[in-house]
């Protein structure tokens, strides 16, 4: 049987030495173990290992059935996924300088088109004779936009989705609007995530129309968007206290030599926190490209970006679990979206629910946020959302017909989750929740 992820995390410090990675500078980091340059994890590693590029995630080849209630029958699903591989999101004041390849995004056509109209594509070009050229690479991307590398472990994990809820389970036995609503945020990337989905759960999908629901951008809960002065007021509080401003203080060496060989010297968005340098490295090695080199030759070292990776765990652990009040910013900042989750269960246990499969596609923030609230960060600390990182709350009917939720993170039954009764988990979502959201967000 697989061990889970925290009884594996709990090994860290031993797998880090043996394999050399780098722990960061400070001692209290979590190690930036796992893999970050490729979307297949190594056969010589778990399955369930952390790949930033490529997330583990429900699968028929190690997935069980819950242990304690063989005769459970799977009655209802809501899951919940980050996007898979992109472009970087963040650009350098001198990005073009900072890529030895062009990115090349020609290999995977961009539909956009109004019903009714022709079925166009753009097609994205940085022209050589461009007087701007300087801020964005060479080639054929946009900045954020899914690799066909990203479409493709798209297509994975829906094989790997259907192969365990369809061919294992039966749960769902086609790809249809009736059984799957599907919701995702309004980024270009995460409807594209969905097609792919979607094709690998049924490939004759590639032809067919299916729709997803999206939020108008400003009130979307997903990413999530919608405003919150209270809850950005909470986070700068706790992002000027010691627990966060020391590990910035701490590694001051090895911002000097980043800002040096990138040019990111002065500028608050990439000195406030590790964001945007986890970014811009974790988009190159996941896609196959080289760390970034300056113009004068020198390149952003294996060890720094290791360094990088880990830090960006500790920021994303702390401001959206560990952090005093990091509880009352993620209920405020996500309750909209806890709120609809807690409806969806409601609403199955009323019998009015018309779906068998809610699917949500998001982001990093989306991940941590449930992470967190659903409490899994009680078990451990969080790392960083890998790409395509993956959350399934299942709702099981046992013989007597009571209802169980387990809830899946990255492919592995949540221990302390695994079987919770479905009205103490609607109680715990709506704990999450706060009782006049808009009020508290918008209350000084
Ligand atoms: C990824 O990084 C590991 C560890 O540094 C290295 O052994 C491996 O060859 C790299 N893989 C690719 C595909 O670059
Ligand atoms: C990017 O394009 C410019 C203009 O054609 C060229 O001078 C430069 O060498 C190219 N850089 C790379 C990395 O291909
Ligand atoms: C947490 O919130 C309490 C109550 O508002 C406040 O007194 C405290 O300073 C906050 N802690 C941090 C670290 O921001
Ligand atoms: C490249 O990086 C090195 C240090 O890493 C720095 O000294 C040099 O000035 C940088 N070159 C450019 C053109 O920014």
């Amino acid at each position: 049987m697989a061990i889970t992820f925290w009884q594996w995390a709990a090994h860290l410090p031993l797998l880090c030495s043996l394999v050399g990675l780098a722990s960061g500078d400070n001692g209290k980091l979590a190690s930036a173990h796992g893999v970050y340059n490729s979307s297949v994890t190594p056969d010589t590693l778990p399955w369930n290992t952390y790949n930033y590029c490529n997330a583990p995630h429900v699968n028929a080849k190690h997935y069980s059935r819950p242990p304690n209630a063989p005769h459970a029958r799977l009655v209802y699903l809501n899951t919940v996924i980050r996007h898979h591989k992109r472009t970087p999101d963040n650009l350098y004041p001198s990005e073009n300088e900072l890529n030895s390849a062009p990115w090349e995004c020609a290999d995977f056509l961009e539909f956009s088109y109004g019903g009714g109209g022709a079925h166009i594509f753009h097609k994205t070009d940085s022209p050589p004779w461009h007087p701007f050229l300087s801020q964005i690479w060479n080639g054929t991307c946009d900045e954020g936009q899914l690799t066909k590398g990203g479409l493709e472990d798209a297509i994975r994990h829906g094989q790997d989705f259907w192969s365990v809820y369809h061919h294992e389970l039966g749960f769902l036995t086609s790809v249809n609007e009736q059984d799957i609503f599907i919701r995702t945020s309004t980024e270009t990337r995460t409807f594209q995530v969905a097609g792919g989905v979607l094709v690998g759960m049924d490939p004759s999908m590639a032809t067919k129309t299916f729709p997803v629901t999206t939020q108008p951008s400003p009130i979307d809960s997903i990413p999530p968007r919608y405003p919150c002065p209270r809850a950005d007021a909470i986070r700068s509080a706790f992002q000027a206290v010691p627990a966060w401003t020391d590990h910035l203080a701490t590694n001051t060496a090895l911002k000097t030599r980043l800002d040096a060989t990138l040019g990111t010297a002065g500028l608050d968005a990439w000195a406030s926190w590790y964001d945007h340098f986890f970014d811009t490295f974790s988009s190159r090695t996941c896609n196959g490209h080289p760390l970034p080199c300056n113009s004068s030759g020198a390149c952003v070292s294996d060890a720094d970006a290791a360094t990088v990776f880990a830090i960006g765990d500790f920021e994303y652990n702390y401001i959206w679990n560990a952090a005093e009040n990091a509880t009352a910013y993620s209920q405020l900042d996500f309750g909209v979206f806890m709120l609809e989750l807690a409806q969806n269960f409601k609403l199955f246990r009323s019998g009015g629910e018309p779906h068998k499969l809610r699917f949500y596609v998001g982001h990093d923030g989306t991940m941590i946020r449930l992470a967190a609230l659903l409490g899994i960060g009680k078990l451990g600390p969080l790392r960083w959302p890998a790409l395509g990182s993956e959350i399934v709350m299942e709702v099981w009917a046992d013989e007597s017909q009571a209802h169980f939720v387990r809830v899946m993170h990255e492919g592995t039954p949540v221990h302390a989750l695994s079987w919770t009764p479905l009205d103490a988990f609607i109680e715990a979502l709506e704990h999450q929740i706060p009782s006049d959201l808009f009020a508290e967000c918008t209350s000084n």
